[in-house]
C-alpha cells in the first residue's frame, strides 16, 4: 500500500467545546488535507480528544458527572461541531480507547527496555491547567509563566531521560530546515533546548483516572506523555503496517504546545523508540479576543457555528455558505508568526470586501455579461494570454504557500485572482466591445469564465460549498483535480451557464443593531441632532404615465473616488446590468469609497448626461435626505438581479 499523506491536529482537552481559536488548528489541518486530496494523494487526517489527566477529571467533578460520562458527551460534541464546520477528518482518536491505551503501555515498556525510563522522586510545581511541570525558577510571581495557579507535588515517579536527546534533537533540527515552521519558532525551540533539558517525570499517582503504568497500578502515565502517543496509536504501531501512515507529513498545532511538547519531548520519545520523526511541525500563533486568550471564564468565546448562523441571519446568505465564510475568515486571518485579534468589525469588513464585493462582483458581472453578449454559453474562443497567465501565477503562488503551510497566503493568492478578474473586466470593457461589434468579446468572456473556474479550484480546500456553487453557476461539475486548476481546458465550450445567483449579499453595517458605533464603544456621548421637519411644500400631482417616463434601475457600484476639486462629490463607476456608466453623486460627506464599492443602488438611468465640476455624469443615484441635508442611499432590501427595473 502506498504511504498516505498523514496530517494530525492536537487532540483537544474535553473540558470545554471548541471556539474560534481551537477550531483554527483543526480548520487549517482540514484545508491541508483537502488540498492534498485534490493533488491526488490518499490522505489520512487525524484528530481526536485528550481525555485523561487531572484537568479533565476536575472538569467532570465540577459538572457533577463521572469522568467517563463526561468525556463521552464532550468528545461527541467535538465530532458534531467539526461536522458542522465541514471538517473531513478520516480518523478520530480518543485517549480512553483501547487502541490508544495499549499503544501507550507498549511505548512505555519499550522505552523502559531501551534504558530511557527510570524511577526517581519528583518534587516541584505542577500546573493543572496546562498539565505542565515547572521548576521553581520558572515561576513568575508564584504562578506558571502563563499565569496559571500551580500546586506543589512530591511523588515517587517514573522519569524519561530527556537529557539524553539534547544533541540528537539539535542535530535533527539543523539538518531538516522544515522540521519546525515557521522559522522564528524554530529559533525559540533551539534556544529552549540549548538551555539544557532535564529528565522529565512521566507518571502521576493514580487518582482513579488515566492510563496505568504497566506493572505498577499505583501510577498513571503523565497526560502529555500519554497524549502525544495518540499520533502513533492511530497508525496501528507496533504493527509493521504502521508505515502506511507513519511518519506524518505535517503535525499542526498552536505555538503554546510546540516548544516543550511537540518539538522536544515528542521527538525525543520517538528517537528513544527508534521510530522516524514527523516531517514538519507547524506552530501557528494565537487568535486573541480583546487582547486576551479566548476562554469561557473570560466570557469572550466566539463559537464558529454560532458566528456562521448570525452571519446568515444578518446577510441573507445560506447557512452552508456562511460556514464557508467563517472558514474563509479563519484562513485569511490565520495568525501565523504573530498573534492576531479577532473583532466582529474585522470579520464583517473581510466578509464585505472579499466575499460580497470581490467574489460577488466577479461572479455576477461575468455571468450577467455572458448571458448578454455570448448567449449564456461558454464561448468557443481562446483565453487571452493575460488571463491565462494570471490563473497560472495564482496557482503557483497558492502551491508555494501550501508547500510551507502558509494557508493565509494561499487564501490571498485565490483572492488576488478574483481581484485581477474584476480589474480585467474593467480594462477590457466587454460591453464596449459588444457595442462596437468587436469579435474579441468572445475571448474576453471566455477569459473571465476561465478565471472564475480557476478561482473555484483554488478556494475549494477553504470553501468547499462556495466552490460547488461557483461550479454549478458555470454549468460544470466541481473541479476536484488539481491538475485541471488553471488548465486551458477546464471549461467546455458550449456549456450553458446558469443565471448569476448572488452567494454573499453585502452586510449593511449601518443597519446592524448588534454592532455598536465607535463612540458608544469608547463611552463618548452620542451627538444628538435636533430634527428639522421635512419641508412640506405643496406637491404637483403626476400621472402614472408621467412616472413611467423615469427609468429607475438597480446598479452596482464598482469603483468610487472623491472628485478632485469638490468636497461634496464622489465619482462612481457603476454597471447597470452589463452597461458601464460614470455617475457623479453628492454623497462624499457621508460615504467613503469603501462604503460604496460593491453596493447595489437605485439610479435614474435615462437622465440626460450632464457635466458636474468637469466630470461626465450619466445618471443619478437615488438617496433619501436627512435633517441635515445629507444623503442616505437607497438600496434594494435584498440583492436584486443586476440591472433590474425599479417601479
Ligand atoms: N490536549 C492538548 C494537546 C495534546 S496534543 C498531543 C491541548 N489541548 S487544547 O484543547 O488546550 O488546545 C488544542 C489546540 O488549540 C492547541 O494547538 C492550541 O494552541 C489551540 N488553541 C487554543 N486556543 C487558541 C487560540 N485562541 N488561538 C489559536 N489556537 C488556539 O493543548
Amino acid at each position: 500500500m502506498p504511504k498516505r499523506y498523514f496530517i494530525t491536529t492536537p487532540i483537544y482537552y474535553v473540558n470545554s467545546v471548541p471556539h474560534i481559536g481551537t477550531a483554527l488548528t483543526t480548520f487549517v489541518s482540514d484545508v491541508t488535507s483537502r488540498y492534498q486530496k485534490m493533488c491526488g494523494h490518499q490522505t489520512c487526517f487525524l484528530t481526536g480528544t485528550d481525555e485523561n489527566g487531572l484537568k479533565v477529571m476536575e472538569a467532570a467533578e465540577k459538572a457533577g458527572k463521572s469522568p467517563q460520562k463526561f468525556v463521552d458527551e464532550i468528545s461527541q460534541k467535538f465530532r458534531v461541531i467539526w461536522g458542522g464546520m465541514k471538517i473531513e477528518y478520516d480518523d478520530f482518536i480518543r485517549t480512553t480507547e483501547p487502541r490508544h491505551i495499549e499503544c501507550v503501555q507498549e511505548v512505555f515498556r519499550r522505552l523502559q527496555a531501551n534504558g530511557y525510563i527510570y524511577k526517581g522522586t519528583y518534587e516541584g510545581w505542577y500546573d493543572v491547567s496546562s498539565e505542565t511541570f515547572y521548576k521553581e525558577a520558572e515561576l513568575v510571581d508564584g504562578k506558571s509563566p502563563d499565569g496559571n495557579e500551580v500546586r506543589w507535588v512530591q511523588e515517587d515517579n517514573y522519569f524519561f531521560k530527556l537529557s539524553a536527546f539534547e544533541e540528537p534533537l539539535l542535530e535533527h533540527i539543523e539538518k531538516n530546515p522544515n522540521f519546525i515552521l515557521p522559522e522564528g519558532r524554530k529559533n525559540e525551540v533551539v534556544a529552549f533546548i540549548k538551555q539544557g533539558l532535564r529528565d522529565t517525570s512521566i507518571s502521576r499517582n493514580n487518582p482513579g483516572w488515566g492510563i496505568p503504568i504497566p506493572g505498577d497500578e499505583s501510577k498513571v502515565v503523565y497526560v502529555w506523555f500519554d497524549a502525544l502517543i495518540n499520533y502513533l496509536a492511530a497508525t496501528g504501531w507496533p504493527d509493521e503496517s504502521y508505515t502506511d501512515l507513519w511518519p506524518p507529513e505535517v503535525e499542526w498545532m498552536g505555538k503554546d504546545i510546540l516548544t516543550r511538547f511537540h518539538a522536544t519531548l515528542w521527538p525525543a520519545m520517538l528517537m528513544g523508540l527508534g521510530v522516524a520523526l514527523p516531517d514538519t511541525l507547524v506552530g501557528h500563533a494565537w487568535m486573541l479576543i480583546g487582547g486576551e486568550k479566548i476562554s469561557k471564564s473570560k466570557g469572550n468565546v466566539v463559537e464558529p457555528i454560532e458566528l456562521a448562523k448570525t452571519l446568515a441571519a444578518r446577510s441573507g446568505c445560506t447557512e452552508d455558505l456562511a460556514i464557508d465564510a467563517v472558514r474563509y475568515y479563519m484562513a485569511a486571518a490565520l495568525p501565523f508568526e504573530t498573534d492576531s485579534v479577532y473583532t466582529d468589525e474585522d470579520f464583517d469588513r473581510k466578509y464585505n470586501s472579499d466575499l460580497a464585493n470581490d467574489l460577488g462582483n466577479a461572479l455576477n458581472r461575468s455571468l450577467a455579461m455572458a448571458h448578454k453578449f455570448v448567449e449564456g454559453k461558454v464561448p468557443n474562443a481562446a483565453i487571452e494570454p493575460a488571463a491565462l497567465a494570471a490563473g497560472s501565477e495564482a496557482k503557483a503562488a497558492y502551491e508555494a504557500a501550501m508547500s510551507v503551510f502558509r494557508i493565509h497566503e494561499a487564501a490571498d493568492a485565490a483572492l488576488n485572482l478574483i481581484r485581477f478578474l474584476n480589474k480585467y473586466i474593467d480594462d477590457r470593457a466587454p460591453w464596449a466591445l459588444a457595442k462596437a461589434g468587436d469579435p474579441a468579446v468572445a475571448g474576453v468572456l471566455r477569459s473571465m469564465l476561465h478565471c472564475l473556474r480557476t478561482a473555484e479550484g483554488l478556494i475549494r480546500p477553504l470553501m468547499p460549498s462556495a466552490a460547488d456553487a461557483i461550479a454549478a453557476q458555470l454549468g460544470h461539475s466541481p473541479l476536484k483535480d488539481w491538475n485541471l486548476v488553471a488548465a486551458d481546458g477546464s471549461l467546455t465550450a458550449g456549456t450553458t451557464l446558469s443565471a448569476p445567483q448572488p452567494m454573499y449579499p453585502r452586510l449593511d453595517l449601518s443597519k446592524n443593531e448588534d454592532r455598536k458605533t465607535k463612540n458608544e464603544k469608547e463611552g463618548k456621548p452620542v451627538e444628538v441632532v435636533e430634527k428639522k421637519k421635512a419641508e412640506e411644500a405643496p406637491v404637483e400631482e403626476i400621472t402614472i404615465q408621467d412616472f413611467a417616463r423615469v427609468q429607475l434601475r438597480v446598479a452596482r457600484i464598482l469603483e468610487a473616488e472623491p472628485l478632485e476639486g469638490s468636497d461634496k462629490l464622489m465619482k462612481l463607476q457603476v454597471v447597470i446590468g452589463s452597461e458601464a456608466r460614470q455617475i457623479v453623486a453628492g454623497i462624499r460627506k457621508v460615504y467613503t469609497p469603501e462604503d460604496l464599492i460593491g453596493r447595489q443602488v437605485v439610479v435614474v438611468a435615462n437622465l440626460k448626461p450632464a457635466k458636474l465640476r468637469g466630470a461626465d455624469s450619466q445618471g443619478m443615484v437615488l438617496a433619501a435626505v436627512d435633517e441635515n441635508g445629507d444623503a442616505i442611499l437607497l438600496q434594494p432590501e435584498k440583492e436584486a438581479p443586476e440591472g433590474s427595473i425599479v417601479r
